[in-house]
């Protein structure tokens, strides 16, 4: 398949979803090239998790579409949908408490691992553990490898978390508020974290830290009361009359 910069990694259509009388997510519609670091705010109870739940298959939605990687992955279930590349970094409900570091990375890289195949089985053994080094580096996470998760600061549990996503070499990654909690040098390397993961993956995140968001974003969605009130670039959203006014008088 031939890539280039302006294709689309995700393109969601006229989502839809009401939970009784909560119409959680109104008509959004959402595009996401590759490459770029996405973002989306707005006010609690916007509609943004359960957004990203219909696009990763964790919610069905009463109506639209969801492509990803040009392939139609509406109403797809999440284990199946991981597997084609699309990878989400919630909370550290997925790492195991009791495992090192080390071993809850690995696990990850193993998983996706199945998607190469060797000969000898030593082979398969040596890449995951290559794959599971390489990630820890990268995250900053590399002297840590022999601690168990739980005795991990708040905010490398998050890194943790990361890492297990990072290591099923996700081709878009969501993150659901990856600084949520986070004290503010906490934040900063998670921002600069980030910032690095995108050189080689694309990222949808979101982040009730306007300032983060701000920095980071190459382009903004605003939910408000489950519609899109606004697109556009950070500049353009901070200067957005509308979207002030939001986040003004807004419940944040
Ligand atoms: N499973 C559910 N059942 C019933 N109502 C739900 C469910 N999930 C979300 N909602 C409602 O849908 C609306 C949007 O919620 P959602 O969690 O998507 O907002 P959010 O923008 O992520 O908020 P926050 O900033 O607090 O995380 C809210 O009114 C919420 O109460
Ligand atoms: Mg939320």
């Amino acid at each position: 398949m031939s890539r280039s910069a302006g294709d689309l990694v995700l393109e969601a259509q006229g989502l839809d979803r009401s939970f009784g009388g909560i119409h959680a997510v109104d008509d959004v519609s959402l595009e996401v090239p590759e490459g770029s670091l996405h973002a989306i705010i707005g006010p609690n109870g916007s509609g943004k998790t359960t957004l990203f739940n219909l696009i990763t298959g964790h919610t069905r939605p009463t109506s639209g579409r969801v492509r990803f990687a040009g392939e139609d992955i509406t109403g797809m279930p999440y284990s199946k949908v991981a597997r084609k590349g699309l990878a989400k970094s919630y909370q550290i409900t997925t790492v195991f408490p009791l495992l090192t570091v080390f071993e809850n990375v690995r696990i990850a890289a193993q998983a996706a691992g199945h998607a190469y195949v060797f000969w000898r089985p030593a082979d398969g053994i040596r890449a995951v553990t290559r794959r599971t080094e390489e990630v820890l580096e990268r995250i900053g996470l590399a002297a840590d490898r022999d601690v168990v998760a739980s005795n991990l600061s708040h905010g490398d549990q998050r890194r943790l978390d990361l890492a297990i996503a990072l290591a099923t070499s996700p081709r878009l990654l969501l993150l659901d508020e990856p600084t949520a909690g986070m004290s503010p040098p906490e934040t900063a390397a998670t921002v600069e974290l980030v910032q690095e993961l995108n050189r080689d993956v694309t990222i949808l995140m979101i982040e009730h830290k306007m300032d983060v968001i701000l920095t980071i974003a190459d382009r903004i969605t605003v939910l408000h009361q489950g519609r899109k009130l606004f697109e556009g670039t950070p500049d353009e959203v901070r200067d957005h009359p509308e979207v002030k006014e939001v986040y003004l008088t807004g419940s944040r």
